[in-house]
C-alpha cells in the first residue's frame, strides 16, 4: 500500500529533516518543491530563471510552476512509491491542484502532518543550517553537527554549503508568506480529519517518533 503524506510547517519547522529520515527508514520519496526549484535555478532552466528572484526575496513561486513540477515528478515515479510532500502545497490553489493531481493518478492523501513550532526559534534554526554539497544531507551549527568535524555522515563529503535565502530578512518574509498563504490551507484538511499535529520544538529524534506513530 502506498502512503501519500504532507509535511506542513513554516520555514525551519523541520520538514526537510524529517523527510530525509522517512526516506531512509521507509524508502519513501521526498517531493520537495524547494529542492526542485533550487535544482532548476542551478541548471539555469526557464523555470529556474523565473523562480530565482522570487526565492531570493522569500516570496512564493507561481502555483502553475510548482504544481507542474509535482505532477511531472509523480509521473516519473509511477504508482507503487510512497511519497512525502515537503513544502507543497503552500496555497489554497496548490491544495486544489494536489487533489486533482493525486486523483488523476489513483492516489489519495493519507496524512497531513503539521509540525507545530515557535516562530521565534526558527530564525536561529535557519540561519544555522548548512548541507553537504555532495549529497545534500542537512546539518545545523548547534543542533546537528556531523559526527566527524567537516565530514558528511552520509557520504564522507567534505564540502558544505548554505542557502542564499537563509538570511534573517528573507526568513522573516518566508514566515509572513507562510502565515498569510499556507497556514489558511490547514482547515481544508482538518475538515477531512487527516491533520495530525506533532511538536516540532522537541528534539529531532522525538519529532521522528511522533511521525512514526502517525504513519504506523
Ligand atoms: P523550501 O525549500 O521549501 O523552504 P521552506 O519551506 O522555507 O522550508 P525550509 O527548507 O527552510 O525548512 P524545513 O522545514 O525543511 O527545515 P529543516 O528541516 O531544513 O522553499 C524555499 C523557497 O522556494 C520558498 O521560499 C519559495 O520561494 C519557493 N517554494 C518552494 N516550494 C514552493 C511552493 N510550493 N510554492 C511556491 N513557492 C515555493 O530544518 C531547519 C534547520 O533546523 C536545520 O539545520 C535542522 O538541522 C534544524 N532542525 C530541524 N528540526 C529540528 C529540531 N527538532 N530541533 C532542533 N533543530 C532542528
Amino acid at each position: 500500500m502506498t502512503l501519500n503524506i504532507i509535511l506542513l510547517g513554516p520555514p525551519g519547522a523541520g520538514k526537510g529533516t524529517q523527510a530525509e529520515r522517512l526516506v531512509s527508514e521507509h524508502q519513501m520519496v521526498q517531493l520537495s518543491t524547494g529542492d526542485m526549484l533550487r535544482a532548476a535555478v542551478k541548471a539555469g532552466t526557464p523555470t529556474g530563471l523565473q523562480a530565482k528572484a522570487v526565492m531570493d526575496a522569500g516570496g512564493l513561486v507561481s502555483d502553475e510552476i510548482v504544481s507542474g513540477l509535482i505532477g511531472e515528478r509523480l509521473d516519473e515515479l509511477g504508482d507503487s512509491v510512497s511519497v512525502i510532500f515537503d513544502g507543497y502545497p503552500r496555497t489554497e490553489a496548490q491544495a486544489i491542484s494536489l487533489d486533482e493531481i493525486l486523483a488523476a493518478r489513483g492516489r489519495k492523501l493519507d496524512h497531513v502532518i503539521e509540525l507545530k513550532v515557535d516562530e521565534d526559534a526558527l530564525v536561529d534554526r535557519i540561519t544555522g543550517r548548512f548541507s553537504c554539497a555532495t549529497c545534500g544531507s542537512g546539518y545545523h551549527d548547534r543542533y546537528k553537527l556531523p559526527q566527524v568535524e567537516n565530514v558528511c555522515d552520509q557520504c564522507g563529503g567534505t564540502e558544505f554549503k548554505r542557502r542564499p535565502d537563509d538570511n534573517e530578512e528573507t526568513v522573516r518574509n518566508r514566515m509572513a508568506e507562510y502565515r498569510a498563504k499556507t497556514a489558511p490551507i490547514l482547515p481544508i484538511y482538518e475538515a477531512r480529519g487527516i491533520v495530525k499535529a506533532v511538536d516540532g520544538m522537541a528534539a529531532i529524534d522525538e519529532v521522528s517518533s511522533g511521525i512514526e506513530a502517525i504513519i504506523a
